[in-house]
């Protein structure tokens, strides 16, 4: 009876153990923007020119660890998911500016290359 219990609570934390992590990687990092840059409004949004220019900078910069045309890769989420999509263009820009857990700060990219990588994101189909 007690050896029962004893392998029940093993199991228990084992489960426990190997959920926390799949858990904490499902917490978007898009619901930790904050601050002022959440309110922020992409300048760029109306530009035709900045979705495509926005696609080579992904390509060049981001989709080695979220994939080509953003559909995800080994090393991170894909990005052509509509919680992206209909993010508010500010939390996509805290995204970029700060990263956090695997994700790189893309600080040092010039600010409208940020909201061309932005438009391009929301446009995706
Ligand atoms: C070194 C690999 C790597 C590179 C390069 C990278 N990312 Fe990420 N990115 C990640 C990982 C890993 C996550 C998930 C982080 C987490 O949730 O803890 C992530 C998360 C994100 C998210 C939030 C997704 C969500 O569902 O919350 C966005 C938006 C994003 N990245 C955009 C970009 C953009 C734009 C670029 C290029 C400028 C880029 N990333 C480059 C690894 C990377």
């Amino acid at each position: 009876m007690n050896h029962r219990v004893g392998i029940g609570l093993t199991g228990l934390a084992m489960a426990m153990a190997l959920l926390v992590p799949v858990v904490a990687e499902e917490a978007s990092l898009l619901r930790k923007a904050k601050g002022k840059d959440l309110k922020r409004e992409n300048p760029l949004a109306q530009d035709p020119e900045a979705a495509a220019g926005g696609k080579r900078l992904y390509e060049r910069y981001c989709a080695k660890c979220h994939g080509g045309n953003a559909k995800a890769a080994e090393r991170g989420p894909a990005l052509d998911r509509g919680e992206v999509r209909e993010a508010p263009a500010g939390a996509l820009y805290w995204v970029i500016r700060n990263g956090g857990g695997k994700m790189p700060s893309w600080g040092e990219l010039p600010e409208p290359q940020r909201w061309q990588i932005i438009t391009y994101l929301k446009s995706q189909r």
